[in-house]
């Protein structure tokens, strides 16, 4: 008998399951009906059969405008959601003439300074027709509060904006670094974003709890799912002591997963984090309505599972990544181009990956039935092994005083890179295929590039400079001068929510790099524990 493989998360994988597999399986309960309590089958009653999930690609770069066009291109090639991918600097609260911004101003993602660029940025966009998602953590207010001042300009009024701040600074802590201050004013500023929009923006995301960046910094499925839902409870439990109910944040909490190519315990793992998600939301913070209940979620297919190598053979890789998360239910989904593993993506990368969304959702017949997995004796075993085994994991981060005690210690951390370097042990020694790298290679000559990938101009940076010396030359410095020590003594005195006096900063034309040195003035900036 051939025996069992191990998954991704370690679980057995047995080679062929029978009706044993499910023979004390409770289907009401563990099943329960499409969008219903513990809606393991997806969020709503419908799911894909009454309307697709959100394609929402991922795009960003150079200056404002250089990223405009590329949203319109989205919007005219099919896309149903913006995703605006920030560059580090502005990632990091620095604006793009500060020293450390050299070399980084519009590379991974747009530079967005102040209101002119946000302005710029969704010139010719109606903000009460789409849904934006910023990917911005540390500085996801102002951020958020520059977007909400070019709708008002417009007269679009923050009851009609639909979209998402990522805002999740713990996984920042954890796996991706672009953090600014401690984790205490950190999550006092977490829960003032939250405060202000269940207050003014109640259509608003406030939070995409994120697996991505740990799953892609080498977290296996449990991990990403058993970390994520524990800096999710920790977020609920700020919001609660700031004063939140559980039925306020819940509908508006919102996730973010990566869908690996190893695809049935990818299924597997959104169905049980759904099913986990409700249970602690109902029965562990006792919120009563079941919108409440639900993980809503936004998948990007695995960035670390692209090849520089025939970086074609990606297409295949993203095409079954994609399938795995629309099985799994997704709301809102990115393809990545498959020459991402080599530069930024070139737009006929990016309507590919966009192409390839599409063909699953008008050509297959995905969308025709609601979780088409259920009852599989394989999938649904899998399910419980997930989610068995993240339990397991989150009680051990609770035993550790909560996720933020645990990254604290660095315990995320270190169990992520313990992992990582299984995979890249698994990798180097051939276990682990990856075709085209480390079986199934081409030689040099045969790995001719046939397309240019898309360069930053450096030239940005200097053009973004000049632009913002001339804003502040423009702006009346006294009254940005004012708001900014107002902000400075609303973050100190700890009463107030920092978002009223940080938006008239920003109305008067301060830069998003002078509201972050003001927090960085009151609340001094995170140094990081010893490595694992
Ligand atoms: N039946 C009934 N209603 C339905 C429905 C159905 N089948 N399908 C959708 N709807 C409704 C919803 O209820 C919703 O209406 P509401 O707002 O009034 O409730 C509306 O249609 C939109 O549906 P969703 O909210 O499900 O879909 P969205 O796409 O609007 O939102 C989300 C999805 C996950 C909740 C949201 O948080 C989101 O868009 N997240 C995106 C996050 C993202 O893009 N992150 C990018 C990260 S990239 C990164 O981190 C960096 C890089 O390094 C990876």
């Amino acid at each position: 008998m051939t025996p069992a493989r191990e998954s991704e998360s370690g679980l057995p994988v047995e080679p062929v399951y029978g009706p044993e597999a499910l023979a004390d399986w409770n289907p009401a309960a563990k099943l329960g009906v499409p969008g219903g309590y513990p809606f393991t089958r997806g969020v709503y009653p419908t799911m894909y059969t009454g309307r697709p999930w959100t394609m929402r690609q991922y795009a960003g770069f150079g200056t404002a405008a250089e990223s405009n066009a590329r949203y319109r291109q989205l919007i005219a090639d099919g896309t149903t959601g913006l995703s605006v991918a920030f560059d580090l600097p502005t990632q990091m609260g620095h604006d793009s003439d500060a020293p450390l911004a050299h070399g980084e101003v519009g590379r991974v993602g747009v530079a967005v300074d102040s209101l002119d660029d946000m302005r710029e940025l969704f010139e010719g966009i109606a903000l009460d027709r789409v849904s934006t998602s910023m990917t911005i953590n540390a500085p996801a207010a102002p951020l958020l509060l520059l977007y909400e001042l070019v709708a008002e300009e417009r007269g679009v009024p923050g009851t009609r904006l639909d979209g998402t701040v990522q805002n999740d600074v713990l996984k920042e802590y954890i796996a991706r670094g672009t953090y600014i201050f401690p984790p205490e004013p950190s999550l006092r500023l977490t829960a003032d974003t939250f405060r202000y929009c269940r207050d003014r923006l109640p259509r608003w995301n406030p939070v995409s709890v994120s697996g991505y960046h740990m799953a892609e910094a080498g977290a296996s499925p449990v991990q990403e799912v058993a970390f994520t839902l524990a800096n999710a409870v920790a977020y609920v439990r700020t919001a609660l002591a700031a004063g939140l109910t559980a039925d306020e944040l819940g509908p508006r909490l919102s996730f973010f997963f990566v869908a690996r190519t190893t695809f049935l315990e990818e299924i597997a793992k959104f169905r049980a984090a759904r099913r986990i998600w409700a249970r602690i939301m109902r029965d562990e913070f006792g919120a009563r309505h079941p919108k409440a209940w639900t993980l809503r979620f936004h998948t990007q297919t695995a960035g670390v599972q692209l090849t520089a190598q025939q970086p074609e053979v990606n297409l295949v890789r993203v095409a079954v990544q994609a399938l795995a998360a629309v099985l799994g239910g997704t709301q809102s989904l990115h393809t990545n181009a498959f020459d991402e593993a080599i530069a930024l993506p070139t737009a006929h990368a990016a309507r590919l990956a966009l192409r390839t969304q599409q063909v699953l959702a008008y050509e297959t017949d995905v969308t025709a039935t609601v979780d088409p997995f259920a009852g599989s004796y394989a999938v649904e075993s899998l399910t419980d092994g997930v989610e068995e085994a993240a339990l397991a994991l989150m009680e051990r981060i609770e035993e550790l005083g909560g996720a933020v005690a645990a990254l604290e210690r660095g315990f995320q951390t270190g169990e992520i890179e313990r992992n990582a370097y299984r995979i890249a042990r698994e990798t180097d020694s051939g276990e682990r295929v990856v075709v085209g790298v480390n079986r199934f290679r081409l030689g040099a000559a045969d790995e001719e590039r046939s397309y240019e990938p898309l360069r930053v101009d450096p030239a940005i940076e200097a053009r973004q400079k000049a632009r913002l010396a001339a804003l502040r030359a423009a702006r009346d410095g006294g009254a940005v001068a004012e708001t900014l020590t107002a902000l400075r003594h609303t973050a100190a005195d700890g009463s107030a929510n920092v978002l009223y006096p940080m938006k008239e900063a920003l109305r008067a034309r301060a830069t998003v790099g002078e509201v972050c040195d003001a927090l960085r003035e009151v609340w001094g900036v995170h140094h990081p524990a010893a490595g694992f």
